[in-house]
């Protein structure tokens, strides 16, 4: 699987002759399951061609801080670089290098690149005196400490005919540094995440069963996070309207808790992380009817019978996994989150309060605190359940990783 799936890039151009090979690295992006929208500086187009571009990366190529074809509408540099995951400046210029360094926004290229909160590398393309020049080896150590990311010049033949250090990088070794730098980097990278999400409905008759009000929302966004973050995640989830679609997120779809059960056992042994999310019903009727029952048979005592603790039954044959529970709770809420953690022999346990305005079940925030086996409590703000996830994610990190 290619790590560049469903990734955004922005690919900038700037004019070099080494423009030619940007084709080639367009291809290469959407060949790794990228996708790719291409901003020229106007000078570039002289050294490849728009049409070009926009045909292998199947998007419009933009070039002008205006749209061409409305003069009073802009191309929003904000709006690109936010969709952007990471933007590559390829080839870079000793121009376009230094009006990066000096903050100078002329063109669409580095209007996007000032507003972009991504990471930015930069595969610089000059002759070798241009390169060696204490101002460009100036301007390129001013970016490199802002935390752009330089990817070395080969050495080789240049235009001017003279050999020595400023070839663009090769498209193919462009993409393989930046797969090892910002991929192969990320804290969770080879990390496999295994977490439980939304309700269980455990059934009485085909029509009805015993649920819960778990939209699985906190669930997914973790998910969602940590995949961003290089897990691989699978995602065991109860009956829920959530939509996730992420190269690094299998989905298993599961309806009552026994199901649930069976397919954590099936993945724990191969986890190294195991968050446990769901709101696992924790009854479940004596016998299944596979008949409606009529309204006049029902019994209405009925019977129900406990279903296993999976967290509990996880924490009991844990070997290297860490594994993180949730409480939701009422009253006596450290308390019970305390007892939680030791009876289920979790890393971490999450704590959140009914009584918490904006916390629970059906709403976009939560307000959590995380007890960990010390019994240390860390408190969150009421954040939305994205952030949450955030804050979830790097507490891992940083105490576990
Ligand atoms: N959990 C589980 N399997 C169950 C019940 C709970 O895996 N059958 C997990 C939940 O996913 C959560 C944690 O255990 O991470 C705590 O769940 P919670 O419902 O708060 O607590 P319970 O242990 O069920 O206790 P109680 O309902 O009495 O508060």
């Amino acid at each position: 699987m290619s790590l560049f799936r469903d990734k955004n890039i922005l690919l900038g151009i700037s004019a070099s002759i080494a423009a030619y090979k940007s084709a080639t690295l367009v291809r290469e992006f959407i060949k790794h399951g990228a996708n790719v929208k291409v901003i020229m500086t106007p000078e570039s187009k002289q050294f490849v061609t728009p049409l070009t571009l926009s045909t292998l990366s199947k998007n419009k190529v933009l070039s002008t801080l205006v749209k061409e074809d409305d003069k009073d509408v802009w191309n929003n540099h904000v709006e690109l670089g936010q969709w952007a995951d990471f933007m590559v400046i390829a080839p870079a210029t000793a121009k376009t290098i230094s009006k990066m360094a000096q903050a100078e926004c002329d063109n669409l290229l580095l209007t996007t690149y000032l507003s972009a909160p991504c990471p930015v590398y930069f595969a610089p393309a000059m002759d070798l005196d241009m390169l060696l020049h204490q101002s460009t080896q100036d301007n390129i150590d001013k970016l490199k400490s802002i935390g752009n990311i330089y990817i070395p010049v080969d050495d080789g033949e240049l235009a001017s005919g003279l050999v020595g250090k400023g070839r663009m990088a090769e498209p193919e070794d462009i993409v393989d540094f930046i797969q090892n730098h910002h991929i192969k980097k990320l804290p969770l990278f080879d990390k496999k995440v295994m977490i439980t999400a939304g309700p269980t409905y455990e059934q009485i008759d085909p029509v009805r069963f015993i649920g819960n009000n778990s939209s699985g929302k906190m669930g997914y966004a973790i998910a969602k996070e940590m995949a961003n973050q290089g897990a691989m995640v699978t995602l065991i989830s109860g009956p829920s309207n959530q939509q996730l679609s992420h190269s690094n997120i299998n989905i298993i779809n599961v309806r009552n808790a026994k199901d649930m059960l069976t397919a954590c056992i099936n993945h724990y042994d191969s986890c190294d992380i195991a968050v446990m999310t769901a709101a696992v019903s924790d009854y479940t009727p004596v016998k299944y009817s596979e008949y409606k029952l009529k309204k006049k048979s029902l019994d209405l005592d009925l019977k129900l019978v406990p279903t296993k603790d999976i967290l509990k039954h996880l924490g009991s044959i844990k070997t290297h996994q860490i594994l993180v529970g949730f409480a939701l709770e009422t009253d006596n809420e450290v308390e019970n989150a305390k007892i939680k953690l030791q009876s289920k022999n979790l890393d971490f346990i999450v704590l959140n309060s009914l009584k918490d305005k904006g916390a629970g079940f059906q709403v976009d925030t939560n307000k959590i605190s995380i007890v960990n086996s010390e019994n240390k409590i860390t408190n969150f703000e009421l954040k939305s359940k994205k952030e949450v996830a955030k804050d979830i994610t790097q507490y891992l990190i940083h105490n576990f990783v």
